[in-house]
């Protein structure tokens, strides 16, 4: 259970930054253009919006099922002083979550002002959050189990 949900959650990272990059590009040309805030615009946001939250359940199951959240949580002092189980109990779910929340708030924001601008913006910064919160050198890139 653990290493499929492990390897599902380590590909769905890459529809998650591959529907960022399009939403981002979309949104980016949609307001420097000054296009019309469409329902395809609407489509892209809510996929990227969906692959975010389909990644945050996956997320959460792993938390509790994850040795090293588990070494993390049962001795959280020493834990702390530890980088990699730091990162693994901490770190990473706290700079992912916020980048989710922002990307939420874009989306809902966007939507309601039909704002390609808005969209840029909220989703550059949940972007950022969410790269800096993702491993790429202390994990393989593409995880084949
Ligand atoms: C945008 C959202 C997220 C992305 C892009 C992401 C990305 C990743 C990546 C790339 C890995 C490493 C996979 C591998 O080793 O092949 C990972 C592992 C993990 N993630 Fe996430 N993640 C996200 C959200 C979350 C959330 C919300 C949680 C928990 C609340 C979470 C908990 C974990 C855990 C527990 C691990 C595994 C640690 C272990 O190796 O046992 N992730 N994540």
């Amino acid at each position: 259970m653990y290493s499929i949900l492990l390897l599902i959650h380590s590909w769905l990272r890459w529809a998650v930054l591959i529907a960022a990059a399009i939403a981002l590009f979309r949104s980016f040309t949609g307001w420097q253009k000054k296009l019309p805030f469409t329902d395809a615009d609407k489509r892209m946001n809510a996929i990227f919006m969906g692959f975010l939250h389909l990644q945050l359940v996956l997320g959460l199951v792993l938390y509790f099922v994850s040795p090293l959240t588990a070494g993390f949580m049962q001795n959280m002092g020493t834990a702390m002083k530890d980088k990699n189980l730091r990162f693994w109990g901490l770190e990473h779910q706290t700079g992912v979550i916020i980048g989710i929340v922002v990307a939420q708030i874009g989306s809902i924001k966007a939507k309601k002002q039909g704002s390609h601008k808005t969209a840029f913006i909220w989703f550059a910064i949940a972007l950022g959050l969410i790269l800096m919160s993702i491993p790429f050198a202390s994990r393989p890139l593409f995880n084949f189990g």
